[in-house]
């Protein structure tokens, strides 16, 4: 048995997706809504539309990934931080006290997917003519009781491809008519990237013991990918070009000329034959299982106690000591969990923020995207029991 971090593309989803009925979802669904080729871009094109001017400044959570930083960072504003606390809230008080005249922009994570307690910071970023900016990398298809996040920010952003298996995808909401993005139409990415993404996916996703065999023919394509990428990498270096013959939607990176790029058409195809309703339900129900089976555990800490009506999770995190020990000796045995965030951006002043620090130190988390069931939760159950 192999189990991936992240839903799995496979070969049914790739071929039928044409023939399922459209789903209508928010904010697929508000006509408002601008594709990226991942989310880093849509916030870099959200920052290009408020034109801040050099002395503004953006107010930014200390507990972030990375990537989220990066495209601020490269905008040139200024950045402030705040606190968020070890159970992924964001520390309001501190948010508020933070706030100077310069500051243009309140950028907020619904961490995960749970939402933030907004309505207060929503009043005050209205009277004082402030941004918001909701960052719903995590929360595609989670709903705040009835409202669903990303509707109360001035704009937010959206991964549309860690919710649904697709090679690529993120966009911009924008909520407010006074902002708008500019640039040139429908820019695909290359198709050597859809290509080669695809590859990595379907080679790489959740399988039983009887599905190996079959998995054979993909990673056969794979290692054919990989050779004509080898060749690529040639033809560019010997042309001294910097070429965009593969540019990773993930990981750790920002290509200035991927910014324009849309999302491909196989995953726009993917995303609308997508049954959301059924992705949250499982979703839901594997999360309450982990919730069951870890809340008495005594050798972890689960920072998320319930699991609100509305929210759809991106996995369950557990507080665990030694977490990537227990991250690399699961994923030995084919199980892949998230060892979350441990990339530090050097812009963020982390000796200010230890529970951030904290929090990016011991936070696992156990997959329960719609392709894990039971028999996978319990194989990694039994194993992580076994690390503690
Ligand atoms: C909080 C947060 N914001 C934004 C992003 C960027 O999303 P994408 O990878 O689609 O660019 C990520 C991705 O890891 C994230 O975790």
């Amino acid at each position: 048995m192999k189990v991936s971090s992240k839903p799995s593309l496979t070969w049914e989803i790739l071929t039928s997706r044409a023939d399922r009925p459209r789903q209508e979802v928010f904010p697929l669904n508000t006509g408002r809504c601008e594709y990226f080729y991942s989310a880093r871009y849509a916030l870099a094109a959200a920052l290009d539309a408020l034109k801040l001017a050099p002395q503004q400044s953006i107010l930014m959570p200390s507990y972030n990934c990375w990537v989220e930083v990066e495209p601020v960072v490269r905008s040139g504003a200024k950045i402030d931080w705040y606190r968020v606390k070890t159970d992924f809230s964001i520390d309001e008080d501190d948010l508020l006290a933070r706030i100077r005249p310069e500051t243009a922009v309140i950028f907020v994570i619904h961490y995960l997917g749970f939402p933030q307690r907004l309505e207060n910071i929503r009043r005050v970023c209205t009277e004082r003519g402030i941004v918001l900016i909701e960052d719903c990398a995590h929360a595609l298809l989670s709903n705040d009781g009835d409202i669903p996040l990303g509707s109360m920010g001035d704009m937010a952003i959206f991964s549309i491809r860690k919710t649904v298996p697709i090679t690529d995808g993120g966009c911009l909401l924008i909520n407010n008519p006074a902002f708008s993005v500019k640039r040139p139409r429908s820019v695909r990415p290359n198709r050597f990237v859809t290509y080669f993404v695809a590859s990595e996916m379907l080679a790489g996703g959740t399988t039983t013991d009887a599905q190996r065999l079959g998995q054979m023919v993909f990673l056969c394509n794979l290692a054919v990918a990989r050779f004509v990428r080898i060749g690529l990498k040639g033809i560019h270096k010997i042309l001294q070009d910097r070429g965009d013959y593969l540019v990773y939607p993930s990981g750790n990176n920002f290509r200035e000329y991927a910014k324009n790029w849309g999302m491909s058409d196989i995953s726009a195809a993917i995303v609308r034959g997508s049954d959301f309703s059924r992705i949250k339900e499982l979703r839901r129900a594997n999360f309450l299982y982990l919730l069951e089976k870890l809340k008495n555990e005594e050798r972890c800490m689960l920072p998320i106690h319930s699991l609100p009506k509305g929210v759809c999770p991106l996995f369950f995190p557990v507080i665990v000591r030694d977490r990537d020990r227990v991250y690399r000796e699961l994923k030995d045995r084919g199980l892949s969990g998230h060892n979350w965030w441990g990339d530090f951006h050097s812009a963020v002043p982390w000796d200010s923020f230890p529970d951030a620090v904290y929090l990016k130190e011991n936070v696992f988390g156990f997959p329960v995207h719609q392709d894990v069931v039971i028999n996978n939760l319990d194989k990694m159950l039994a194993t992580f029991n076994k690390c503690l």
